[in-house]
């Protein structure tokens, strides 16, 4: 599978088997979030992956992720994060978010489903898992394996804005 169809073939899933997530495929996941680019290479990614039931449960008061065997919340430690000197940008939510892409599409190249989530109650997450002061939760990722039919690859056909209404040339 070329890239253009592993990134067609992508897509949020809301099913997932009870199997989990094994222990080789997970490791193959976070090494690909291991090596992705962050700005100026300062890698202020901190993730905290959830897999026992225990754990889950505590996660389940903060979002809905459809029984995911696997969950990995996606934290930037923001003083870590680089600081861009002309208006104070911080790239943490930028970092966190590449890291969470590259293992998204790992985790597709492996075969398994994934869902990102950014709509979780974020003080429950830092209560629940005693998240430190100096981080800050940005994506939550589910894993795991399909559980319902998969979406087309060719939905982006009618799903996706053509590029002309998001590309320009030049100008806008
Ligand atoms: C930044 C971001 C946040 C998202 N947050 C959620 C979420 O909290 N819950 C959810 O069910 N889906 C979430 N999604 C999934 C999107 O709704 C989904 O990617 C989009 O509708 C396109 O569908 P597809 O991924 O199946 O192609 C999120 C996706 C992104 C990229």
């Amino acid at each position: 599978m070329n890239y253009q169809e592993l990134a067609h073939k992508r897509y949020s899933a809301r099913k997932f088997t009870e199997k989990a997530v094994e222990k080789e495929m997970l490791d193959n996941i976070l090494e690909a979030g291991r090596v992705a680019p962050t700005a100026a290479n300062k890698q202020p990614q901190r993730l905290l992956v959830v897999q026992s039931k225990e754990g889950l449960a505590r996660l389940a008061k903060a979002a809905r992720f459809y029984q995911a065997p696997t969950m990995i919340i996606v934290c930037v430690e923001t003083n870590a994060t680089w600081e861009r000197e002309y208006d104070g940008k911080r790239t943490g939510d930028i970092d966190a978010s590449i890291v969470t892409d590259q293992m998204m599409m790992a985790a597709t190249d492996l075969g398994l489903d994934t869902l990102w989530l950014t709509w979780f109650d974020p003080q429950i997450v830092r209560s629940e898992f005693q998240i430190p002061e100096e981080y800050e939760p940005v994506n939550l990722l589910a894993i795991g394996h399909n559980g319902a039919e998969p979406a087309s690859p060719s939905r982006h056909e009618k799903m996706r804005k053509p590029l002309k209404e998001t590309v320009f040339f030049e100008h806008f």
